[in-house]
């Protein structure tokens, strides 16, 4: 496995493998890996004959007073844990590789950035596609692997790739979860245990949502309300948001559809912002 910091020795590197007509997989991440983004790593190494995974906490889809320093990182843990799987390349380049002096271009994602997350991230997806971009064209890979878990993310990658004429086929792969449920993320990592214990509440609580619904209830309001109401009963957590929106265009819905609906919430649970969401029809 190689670990390259700099985009010519990257792409010096790739060339060979391209020379060879190999497929190249690609996992877009921040490190502090875990299973999560494990199984992306996994789902590449079967359906590609090269895969490149990149760490780079990237600074622009961070906001001012967001978690940028505090974010977990370790990137021997993570070595290790690509080495495991046999990874071709690491990606971990420094920030002014990516953002040298005087860099200024970024992509807009117009509405699609300003619902869920982006409501209270105004600059997050921003940052997210611009960074993605990069990365896309630096690396040039067959597929790219994303997780459901940031299901606006994944839906917005694609919507770039479809509207920018990309050539890489996008993949989106299932949440891995805790076995009570939480799902997994590098921040779970700043939890306290009493956090790690109420953090549970947004995860219990989409899973009622989904019980309700295979029951028959097919009212957004009266799903969003249950799902506020059940995450209200923990202490300590506080409600970003809960929503309903269609998987398609991101925009409220108030009749819930088996093939087009996203449930999505964020909670605080102290410093520590977590999100999750299940859909009904594919992403
Ligand atoms: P990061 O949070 O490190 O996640 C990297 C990838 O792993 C994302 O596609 C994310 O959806 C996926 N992932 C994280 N937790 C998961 C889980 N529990 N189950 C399944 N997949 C999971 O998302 C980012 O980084 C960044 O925004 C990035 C795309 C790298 C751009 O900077």
């Amino acid at each position: 496995m190689k670990i390259i910091e700099t985009i010519p020795q990257l792409r010096e590197e790739l060339r060979k493998y391209k020379a060879q007509g190999n497929t190249i997989g690609f996992v877009p991440t921040m490190g502090y890996l875990h299973q999560g983004h494990l199984s992306l790593v996994e789902q590449s190494k079967k359906e590609n004959d090269r895969t490149v995974v990149s760490i780079f906490v990237n600074p622009a889809q961070f906001g001012p007073g967001e978690d940028f320093d505090r974010y977990p990182r370790n990137l021997e843990m993570d070595e290790r844990l690509l080495k495991e799987l046999a990874v071709d390349v690491v990606f971990y380049p420094a920030v002014k590789e990516i953002y040298p002096g005087g860099y200024a271009t970024y992509v807009e994602v117009g509405k699609w950035g300003n619902v869920l997350c982006g409501k209270s991230r105004p600059t997050h997806f921003r940052g997210v596609s611009t960074v993605v971009l990069k990365l896309l064209n630096i690396v040039s890979p067959t597929c790219a692997y994303f997780g459901r878990k940031d299901a606006q993310q994944a839906i917005i990658i694609k919507k770039m790739v479809k509207d920018l004429n990309l050539e890489v086929t996008i993949h989106t792969i299932p949440i891995v979860r805790d076995p009570d449920g939480l799902a997994l993320s590098s921040r779970n990592a700043n939890l306290s245990p009493e956090e790690r214990k109420v953090a549970l509440s947004l995860s219990r609580a989409l899973e009622k949502a989904k019980t309700e619904i295979a029951h028959g209830l097919r009212d957004a309001s009266a799903i969003k309300d249950l799902i506020r109401k059940e995450i209200d009963k923990y202490p300590l957590v506080t409600i970003d948001y809960v929503e309903v929106v269609s998987l398609d265009a991101l925009e409220q819905i108030k009749t819930i559809t088996l093939d087009n609906t996203l449930v999505a919430g964020a909670i605080w649970a102290g410093k520590t912002r977590l999100i999750d969401n299940f859909t009904l029809g594919e992403i």
